[in-house]
């Protein structure tokens, strides 16, 4: 999955030749996934219509502080639409628009936009190669650096003029690329494997029946998903589930047994950073699986079980630089029992699920949970949705990781 799926981006397209590109861009941000709305300086039209980039961004294209063709004009909020973007992208960017951002002019709804905006704003400018060489440029660039805007370096071609130089807009997959590799750095896990067991397991007991659990998946999955907004890789080891995810940002490992779970996790363990392993893997397996359907003869019926293996217990015995975090689901002493269990797995941290807890637990959509740390220090949360509940747990992990 892009790393600008799902981002609300404005793209602020300014008065130069190369605004027809802008056409290219929005497309491809809306191929990665992401939301665009277009704001156009009023000059910009000029060089590229709105119903082309309205068409291709499927959002209304804003240029103006009131919509001009409505007989019942209508204020287009600035500051609502700066705090609603992620990231701003201003390209093409001229000279001038950049100086009137460089020094707080807002003559403009882009510029009001911008002065309005909290998040990151990244501009590829688009000037004649002695305009973007001129000491004025560079200290409006300087002084846009100083704000924390990023600046997409101009390419070396020919330009509008016909001369050829520096000056020419990136070409849109660069801008993407740039504003991709960037966003990245600032990932707190990236570059960082990330293992998670997620979901129940089925022991078999013939061939249409099984021992299971109600777990749904929904803790496990939700983690993932959040790791790999936060640039983890990430490998899903899940048991049977029907939550639907996007699989495709991640790689998922459909097991079915304990026994496939535990072979599945020893299988990347070694790769990993850090482990959570948080299926609610079945601890007891029928001794035999009968071959055929049993059949009701009898009237009572024994089914013998042993033990599974227990998998977060197996790799808290190898582990060496993970760090490696399990769950715990008790009805009590429950701090006192995840201590216990922190100790004997060999963990780094424990998440306890407290079942006298309303809104915990296995199939809902919210939990509540305390977690230990290997220092005993203990932090309760409040019930939260599943996915608030994976950003305090992952967010947890990035200090420890990081401390
Ligand atoms: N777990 C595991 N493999 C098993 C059983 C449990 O990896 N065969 C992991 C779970 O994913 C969870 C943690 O161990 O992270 C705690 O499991 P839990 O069932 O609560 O504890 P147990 O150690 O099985 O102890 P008990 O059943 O006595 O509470």
């Amino acid at each position: 999955m892009s790393i600008l799926n799902g981002k609300k981006i404005v793209l602020g397209v300014t008065a130069g030749i190369a605004a027809y590109k802008a056409a290219f861009l929005v497309r491809l941000l809306v191929k990665e996934g992401a939301e665009v709305k277009v704001v156009m300086t009023p000059k910009a039209k000029e060089f590229v219509t709105p119903l082309t980039l309205s068409t291709l961004s499927k959002n209304e294209v804003l240029s103006s502080f009131t919509n001009e063709d409505d007989d019942t004009a209508q204020w287009n909020n600035h500051v609502a639409l700066g705090l609603w973007a992620d990231l701003i992208v201003v390209a093409p960017a001229t000279a001038n628009t950049l100086s009137k951002m460089a020094h707080g002019t807002s003559d403009n709804l882009l510029l009001a936009v911008y002065l309005s905006a909290k998040c990151p704003v990244y501009y590829a400018p688009a000037m004649d190669l002695d305009m973007y060489k001129h000491p004025s440029t560079k200290a409006t660039f300087n002084t846009l650096e100083s704000f924390g805007n990023i600046k997409i370096e101009a390419e070396h071609g020919e330009l509008a003029s016909g001369l050829i130089g520096e000056g020419r807009m990136a070409e849109p997959e660069n801008i993407i690329q740039k504003i991709k590799d960037h966003m990245l750095l600032g990932l707190p896990l990236k570059d960082k494997k990330l293992l998670i067991t997620a979901g129940p397991t089925y022991e078999a007991i013939d061939p249409v029946r099984f021992i299971g659990n109600h777990s749904s998946g929904k803790m496990g999955i939700a983690i993932a998903q959040h790791a790999v907004s936060l640039g983890a890789k990430v490998t899903l080891v899940l048991g049977p589930s029907s939550v639907v995810f996007d699989r495709k940002s991640m790689k998922v490992v459909d097991v079915v047994s304990a026994e496939q779970m535990y072979e599945a996790v020893h299988k990347e363990f070694n790769s990993s950073n850090i482990a959570i392993l948080s299926a609610a893997v079945a601890d007891y397996r029928p001794t035999k699986v009968s071959a055929e359907k049993i059949k009701k003869t009898e009237r009572t019926l024994t089914i013998q079980l042993e033990k599974t293996q227990d998998i977060l217990a197996s790799i808290g015995k190898i582990k060496e630089h993970q760090f490696l975090v399990g769950f715990a689901l008790e009805t009590q002493n429950e701090i006192e029992n995840a201590k216990k269990k922190l100790e004997k797995k060999n963990l780094d941290l424990i998440i306890l699920n407290s079942l006298r807890d309303k809104g915990a637990g296995f199939k809902g959509d919210t939990n509540k949970i305390t977690i230990i740390e290997k220092d005993n220090k203990t932090t309760p949360f409040e019930v939260k949705s599943k996915d608030d509940v994976a950003k305090d747990i992952l967010n947890h992990i990035i200090t420890r990781i990081h401390a």
